[in-house]
Formats: structure tokens, C-alpha cells, sequence
């Protein structure tokens, strides 16, 4: 069974440069990937050095207005099923797959409930899922994952943003997605935040499974629109980003 990670977190926090720096370590082993980005407003293909034309919101949409105009013996779960393939992105050491933006106007509801039986058996040709997730987890449960194995919460150094971290973990409680376990990265870390930030996560009870450095190497591809998939091993969150998937077993 695959072992679904999502990354979520506030704004701005640094959520798709750790998926992409997660996918980056986990593309050097030998696991079949599934690289999932969550977020409306698509980065991780970006931030990885892909070129993405179509997501699972345009399937979305054209099942939901052919629904009705498909010849009546079509099996409309093997149609969708083929538009899936279709715009799953293989790149060399995994596969990307970008969900795209919200749904229109009218009920999904059934488009969603195919998709979900589609993907419960899409999920298991992978040894590992990682989800660029939006900021929020509303929309998760809504969408078409069932469980999420870890849940990463990303947040800045600020007391603001662990605590943010601790109501998303409230969150999850509401959720109609199965959460095994909750951790936090704190992204962004300096010398002058760092021990407040450990301080602060264990006053909160959060299990903080790493700290990513302001990384110079990083902001400067950013700037220069390089993929952070690029990014060299010395690199400070590379190196970080490392010792996170060790302690997460990967
Ligand atoms: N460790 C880091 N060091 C320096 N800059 C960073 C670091 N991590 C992320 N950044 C920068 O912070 C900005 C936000 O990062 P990113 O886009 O990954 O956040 P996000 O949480 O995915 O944002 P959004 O909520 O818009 O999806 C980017 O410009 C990124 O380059
Ligand atoms: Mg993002």
C-alpha cells in the first residue's frame, strides 16, 4: 500500500519547496513516486522543472459536460480512467500529477465519486505519494484522497505560524480524511529563532520533525526561476530535507 504524505500549512511558508525538496531526496532511491500537486494555483511542476498542460480539474469538467452526450453504452469509469492516464506527467524518477483548478459552477458529485474509486487503485501502482496540499485543509476531504499516512504541517519561525500549526491539527480531527500522524517543519529557521521555535512546538505538543535554514542557495534559484529540483546536496535545506526523510523512514 502506498504511504500517502500530504504537505500542508499556512500561506507562503514554504510548502511546495518542501514537497519538491522531499521528492527531490525520494527520487534518489528507489521508490515509485507519485508527485501530487494539490494547490489551484499550481507551483510544484515549477518548482520540480516540469511542463504540465492538463490537470484533473480539465477531466473534471469534461466529464461533467459530456456526462450527458457520451454514447449511452460508453463505461464512463474506464473513459475518466484513460483521461487520468493521459495527463500523468512521467518524468524520469517519478510521476506528477496536477489536480488543477477548483471545480465550475453545478454538482461534481459524481465525476468525484468515479474519481476516487479510480484513484484508490491508481494510488497503489506507487510505493509513495507526496501531496503539495493547499493552505487550508477544507477542501481536502472533499477531494480524492481517502487517507493521508503523514500529514506535514510547514510553518514560518514565528509563534503565529506554530500556532496555526496546532489548529490545523484540531482540524484533522473534523476531517473526513484518515490522518495517521501529524508533524511539523518549521521552514525558514535562523540562529535567532531556532531554540524559540523548538521551545515553543514542544509547549504546543507538536512533533517537530525538522527545522529547513534560510537556505541563500535556494532563494537565489527562486529568483533566477530555476527549479529547486536542481538545487545541489550541500545546499542547507537539501541537506535538512535529508535528515527528515531518514527520521520519516523513507
Ligand atoms: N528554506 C527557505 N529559505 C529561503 N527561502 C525559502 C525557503 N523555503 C521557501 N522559501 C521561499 O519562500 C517563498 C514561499 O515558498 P513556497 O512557494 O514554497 O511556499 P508555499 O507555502 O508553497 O506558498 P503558497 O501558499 O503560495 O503555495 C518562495 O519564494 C520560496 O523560494
Ligand atoms: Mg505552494
Amino acid at each position: 500500500m502506498a504511504r500517502i504524505i500530504a504537505v500542508t500549512g499556512k500561506g507562503g511558508t514554504g510548502k511546495t519547496a518542501t514537497s519538491a525538496l522531499l521528492i527531490r531526496q525520494l527520487a534518489k532511491g528507489n521508490k515509485v513516486i507519485l508527485a501530487v500537486d494539490a494547490d489551484p494555483d499550481t507551483n510544484l511542476p515549477e518548482t520540480l522543472g516540469c511542463d504540465v498542460s492538463k490537470t484533473i480539474g480539465d477531466i473534471k469538467e469534461f466529464m461533467h459536460s459530456e456526462r450527458d452526450n457520451l454514447p449511452p453504452d460508453t463505461n464512463k469509469e474506464s473513459v475518466l480512467k484513460s483521461k487520468l492516464y493521459e495527463i500523468i506527467e512521467e518524468m524520469p524518477k517519478y510521476d506528477l500529477l496536477v489536480m488543477g483548478r477548483p471545480e465550475g459552477a453545478g454538482c461534481y458529485c459524481y465525476v468525484n465519486n468515479l474519481l476516487r474509486g479510480i484513484m484508490d487503485k491508481l494510488v497503489d501502482n506507487y510505493d509513495v505519494l507526496i501531496i503539495d496540499a493547499e493552505a487550508g485543509l477544507e477542501h481536502f476531504s472533499r477531494r480524492i484522497f481517502r487517507r493521508v499516512d503523514d500529514l506535514i504541517v510547514v510553518t514560518d519561525g514565528s509563534r503565529r505560524g506554530l500556532r496555526t500549526a496546532e489548529r490545523i491539527r484540531e482540524l484533522v480531527d473534523e476531517m473526513e480524511t484518515d490522518v495517521s500522524n501529524i508533524y511539523v517543519i518549521a521552514n525558514k529557521v535562523t540562529e535567532t529563532n531556532r531554540e524559540i521555535i523548538a521551545s515553543t512546538a514542544k509547549e504546543l505538543g507538536l512533533e517537530l520533525i525538522g527545522m529547513i535554514p534560510v537556505d541563500e542557495m535556494l532563494i537565489r534559484k527562486d529568483l533566477a526561476g530555476e527549479p529547486l529540483f536542481d538545487l545541489p546536496d550541500d545546499s542547507a535545506a537539501v541537506m535538512e530535507v535529508e535528515r527528515i526523510t531518514a527520521k520519516l523512514g523513507l
